[in-house]
């Protein structure tokens, strides 16, 4: 099977989960293939292949089937193609450093974290290290696949301004390829935020409005709605609540690469929760692979200090959560996420964030309630941003 035949699949996959009406969960890549070749009342052909061309051509994707269904029906798409618009999406993004440098993040097995857990050999944990991406964290994936499918959507014009609410790092994802795309970006963003997180922004050159710090992401979503209101033939409201091409980042990404790592061992997948697109795209990514537990992590209580996360119970449940695909949702207190986080730093070296420590510390719950049983496991935790993010906040404050 040709790598091309492939990409048209996973491109086109990522255009349709922009419809509202398409759950990107819920395919598979066959049932993709149909549904590609049906789907023409949501998106253009013309579109579709535009999105397809400049995957061919900036493509790290990684590519896991060979879905025969596609080929009889990869000439029709193709018949389609306009040259000059696919030549103007591809060459806004084509050989943008940025862009290129997003995705295929380490790995990494945390040997002795394990041993100091008092773990068995048969449990393994191992940590994504998201904080390698060029803007610091998970979020350059969730950016990088919005601004793709509202360009080639024709929703993202040149001239227009991207706005959206962010607790920080898809702020800083979306304000670094907007610098490098020439795209300006107004960012809405909780008072709260931690001060590196607003000087990042700052450095970018990204418009920054600031919300009520009490009220959190929820706050900036309700202020970033008023604005778009009143002026909104400036904006593009790239909405990553309730945008499916968030989680598609990680259905076509993320998920890919953490089971190609494990070569299929994978049984357990550990995700913080903030707009939920991690879990649910490598999450259902992972559904159809095998029987791998999915388990997101929210904050034990309403008011914590777990950057980025969401306390669903009290919380605007964003759009693109599915309740029914996580197999489980743990709470993790904000002093048991941080004592992670810092014993990831000691134990391991590894310098990462608050919300790495919630997974880390649900990973650990997981690991031995597994051990107790006699069962083993490949645990994949997600590290979500790095830990000098959060210098002047409590997570550091060590005596
Ligand atoms: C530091 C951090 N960790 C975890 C998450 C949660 O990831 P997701 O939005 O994919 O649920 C976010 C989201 O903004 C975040 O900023």
């Amino acid at each position: 099977m040709p790598s091309w035949i492939r990409i048209h699949v996973y491109a086109d996959l990522r255009l349709l989960a922009c419809c509202p009406a398409v759950d990107i969960a819920r395919f598979d890549m066959s049932d993709a293939c149909t549904a590609i070749l049906k789907a023409d009342s949501h998106r253009s052909a013309l579109r579709r292949n535009a999105v397809s061309y400049f995957l061919m051509n900036n493509s790290g994707l990684p590519f896991h089937d060979s879905p025969k269904s596609y080929v009889s029906g990869q000439s029709a798409i193709m018949s389609n193609f306009q040259a000059d618009t696919v030549a103007t999406i591809a060459s806004t993004l084509e050989n943008t450093g940025v862009v290129r440098s997003i995705g295929n993040t380490p790995l990494v097995r945390l040997h002795r974290l394990e041993r100091h857990l008092g773990l068995p050999a048969s449990i393994e944990i191992h940590l994504k290290i998201e904080w390698v991406n060029p803007g610091g964290s998970i979020k350059d994936r969730t950016a990088l696949s919005i601004i793709q499918a509202a360009i080639a959507a024709g929703d993202l014009d040149r001239g227009q301004t991207l706005i959206d609410a962010t607790s920080g790092n898809t702020g800083i994802a979306y304000a670094m390829l907007g610098a490098a795309l020439e795209i300006p970006v107004t960012l809405v963003v909780p008072g709260s935020a931690s001060e590196e997180r607003k000087r990042t922004l700052a450095a970018y050159g990204a418009h920054v409005v600031y919300s009520d710090p009490y009220e959190g992401s929820d706050g900036a979503i309700r202020l970033v709605r008023d604005l778009v209101t009143d002026r909104d033939h400036n904006y593009f409201y790239a909405d990553q609540y309730n945008n499916q091409a968030n989680a598609v980042a990680h259905y076509t990404t993320t998920g890919p690469e953490i089971w190609d790592q494990t070569s299929g061992r994978l049984t357990h997948f550990v995700a913080a929760l903030g707009t939920t697109g991690t879990l649910m795209g490598a999450g259902g990514f992972f559904r159809h692979r095998g029987t791998v537990e999915l388990i997101g992590v929210q904050p034990a209580e309403a008011f914590h200090g777990i950057e980025g996360l969401k306390h669903l119970p009290t919380a605007i449940v964003p759009g693109i959560f599915d309740p029914s695909l996580p197999d489980r949702i743990e709470g993790v207190d904000t002093e048991e996420a941080f004592d992670a986080a810092r014993a990831l730093a000691r134990i391991e070296g590894y310098f990462a964030g608050s919300s790495t420590g919630a997974n880390l510390a649900a990973a650990a719950r997981l690991g031995s309630e597994l051990a107790s049983k006699g069962q083993p496991a490949c645990i994949v935790a997600v590290g979500c941003d790095g830990g000098s993010r959060y210098l002047s906040t409590g997570l550091w404050e060590l005596n």
